[in-house]
């Protein structure tokens, strides 16, 4: 067994300063052993479980962190009404084997006087980022403070967000950051949709309507199976479910090269189709992953 899996687990320990932090996680390397960091923003759910599942299969300690990251929000945005669950998050990685919770308050991330910023850039500007200006440089600089302060050898990220774990991994080739990216699936509902803290804001019909991006998706799936290679026609078919729903409004549906999140052409090596749709006053995002294999095409929702 690796001396990871025989060091004995210790209850959850709950951390609020980035001294303290930095402390657990340096003592834990020190000893040689491997740390996992989940950065979430918490209302977690199976989503953020599964990361935190795939961190314990190779790290101890897993750390989490639960911090409501205002740089990555809009003057509109949901700031101010984010879901807070921290009682309920708590107990939930209590029972996961998480061993450190790192839930900053925002001045300890961002002290009076605090003016940098980390912008990745072209990845950026494109899709969540027209619709969100500023969103990933509010997320990169997060993750990469999050990151240094835990000094994690894996840092866990699902795929709903594709273009933040794009943007994730330019900054950490960039920088020289000594943390391994780990990707892990998209979490559905039993209906498909993709699990979201953001999902608690919808109503009734607004959470049936929103079952279309899983199904245009999954129609986009078909088609590619059934031959088609135009991303003009797979797009067309896909607002065509979308904007059935009288609910639902399209902000973007594209399909884009994994690589520069540039649209393409023509389906060829690895490509995503990205959604985000309004469902009421709710803004979703879903994506599927397009992989060439050999003269065939593996559609991954
Ligand atoms: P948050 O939305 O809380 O998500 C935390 C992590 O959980 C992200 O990596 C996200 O992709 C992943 N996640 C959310 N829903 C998922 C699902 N249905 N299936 C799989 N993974 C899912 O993303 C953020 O927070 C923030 O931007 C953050 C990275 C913490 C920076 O503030």
């Amino acid at each position: 067994m690796p001396p990871n899996r025989r060091a004995k687990r210790r209850p959850l320990e709950i951390i609020h300063t980035a001294e303290w932090m930095r402390l657990a996680s340096r003592e834990a390397s020190v000893a040689a052993r491997v740390v996992g960091l989940i950065p979430t923003m918490g209302a977690l759910h199976d989503g953020h479980f599964s990361l935190i599942r795939a961190a314990r299969g190779q790290c101890s300690p897993v750390v989490v962190s639960i911090f409501v990251n205002p740089l990555q929000f809009g003057a509109n945005e949901d700031f101010g009404k984010y879901p807070l669950t921290m009682e309920k998050d708590r107990t939930a990685l209590e029972s996961l084997g998480v061993d450190y919770l790192f839930a900053p308050e925002s001045s300890e991330m961002y002290p009076p006087g605090f003016r940098t910023s980390i912008h990745v850039e072209g990845l950026s500007e494109r899709l969540e980022g027209r619709s969100r200006p500023g969103h990933f440089q509010g997320v990169a600089t997060v993750v990469l403070k999050l990151m240094e302060i835990v000094q994690p050898n894996f840092c866990y990220f699902g795929r709903k967000d594709a273009q933040q774990i794009r943007i994730v991994r330019q900054m950490v080739r960039d920088l020289d950051i000594a943390s391994e990216v780990v990707d892990c699936p998209i979490v559905r509902e039993p209906d498909g949709l993709a699990m979201s803290s953001r999902n608690e804001y919808l109503n009734n019909d607004e959470r049936v309507a929103a079952t279309g991006l899983h199904r245009s998706l999954k129609r986009a799936r078909e088609n590619i199976s059934h031959g088609e290679r135009n991303p003009g026609q797979l797009l067309g078919e896909i607002r065509e479910i979308l904007e059935r729903e009288p609910l639902l409004r399209v902000d973007y549906a594209e399909i884009v090269d994994v690589h520069t999140l540039e649209p393409v052409v023509k389906l060829r090596g690895e490509c995503l189709i990205l959604l985000a749709v309004f469902s009421g006053r709710t803004r979703l995002i879903d994506n599927a992953l397009i992989t060439e294999s050999g003269r065939s095409f593996v559609v991954t929702i």
